[in-house]
């Protein structure tokens, strides 16, 4: 019990840093990838998230693009036969979605990296975990807070009017 409550206090000590209200659990993904892993190969974020043009999203990889290395490594395990058969079929898995904000909110990746964000910011370290769960807060009370912040505009169109 005593151990519960540790580790929830510690928790929401982290949660206070961050503005995050509750801790968000792991999200299932339809294929154990392990962002850690990854980048001990030496593999960095752009790699797999290359923000093409107009530079709004960062986008994931195409599994062709996994396949590279995947041809031989691990090429036994269940999960990279699965992962090859999406290859084969030009198919890429359902990744569930970890970040995201409704349509009706303008918001552009390259913008903020310009600005001088990194990955890390908003993401918190992905590359040290296995299983990505949301660490930081993108309401929209931490999007104001870090635009007050940052002497940003704050006023309600700069996010939500089509421009
Ligand atoms: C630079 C080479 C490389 C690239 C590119 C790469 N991987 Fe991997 N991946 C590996 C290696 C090596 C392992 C085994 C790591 C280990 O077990 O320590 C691995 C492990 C995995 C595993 C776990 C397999 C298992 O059952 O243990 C999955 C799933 C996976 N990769 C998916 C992907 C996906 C999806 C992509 C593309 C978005 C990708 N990989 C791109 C090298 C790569
Ligand atoms: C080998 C390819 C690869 C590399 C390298 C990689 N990623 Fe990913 N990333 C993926 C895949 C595949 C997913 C979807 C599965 C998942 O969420 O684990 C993903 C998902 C994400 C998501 C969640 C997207 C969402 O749904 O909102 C974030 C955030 C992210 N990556 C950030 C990073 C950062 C930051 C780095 C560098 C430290 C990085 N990635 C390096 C392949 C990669
Ligand atoms: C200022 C905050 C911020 C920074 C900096 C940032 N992201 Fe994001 N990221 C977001 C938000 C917000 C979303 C959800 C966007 C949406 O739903 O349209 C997101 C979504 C994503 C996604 C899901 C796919 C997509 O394009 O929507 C990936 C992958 C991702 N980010 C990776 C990265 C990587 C890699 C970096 C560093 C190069 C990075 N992000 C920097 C806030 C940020
Ligand atoms: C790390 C701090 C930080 C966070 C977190 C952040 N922003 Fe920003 N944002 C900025 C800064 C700084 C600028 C000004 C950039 C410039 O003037 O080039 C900006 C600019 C913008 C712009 C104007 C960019 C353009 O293309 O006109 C929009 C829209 C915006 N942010 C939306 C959001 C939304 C939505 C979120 C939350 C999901 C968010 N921001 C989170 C720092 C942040
Ligand atoms: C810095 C960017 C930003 C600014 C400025 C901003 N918003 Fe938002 N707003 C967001 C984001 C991001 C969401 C989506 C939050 C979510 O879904 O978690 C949102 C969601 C909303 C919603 C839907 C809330 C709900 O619970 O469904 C309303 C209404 C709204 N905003 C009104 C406003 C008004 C009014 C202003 C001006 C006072 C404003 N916003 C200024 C980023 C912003």
């Amino acid at each position: 019990m005593r151990i519960v409550i540790l580790s929830l206090w510690a928790a929401c000590i982290v949660c206070a840093q961050t503005g995050l209200k509750s801790p968000a659990a792991p999200v299932e993904q339809p294929l154990p990838f392990s962002h850690k892993k990854h980048s001990e190969l030496g593999l960095t974020c752009k790699t797999c998230h290359k923000n093409a043009d107009p530079g709004e999203s960062m986008g994931i990889a195409a599994v062709s693009s996994c396949m590279g290395c995947h041809k031989t490594a691990a090429a036994e395990s269940p999960a990279i036969k699965r992962l090859a058969r999406h290859a084969e079929m030009k198919s890429d898995p359902v990744w569930a979605r970890v970040y995201l904000i409704p349509s009706y909110v303008f918001f552009s990746h390259r913008r903020h990296l310009e600005s001088g964000a990194t990955c890390q910011t908003c993401h918190g370290p992905v590359a040290a975990q296995d299983q990505l769960r949301r660490e930081i807060d993108i309401s929209m009370g931490g999007c104001m807070e870090c635009h007050v912040k940052n002497r940003a505009r704050n006023d309600c169109n700069y996010c939500h009017e089509p421009r």
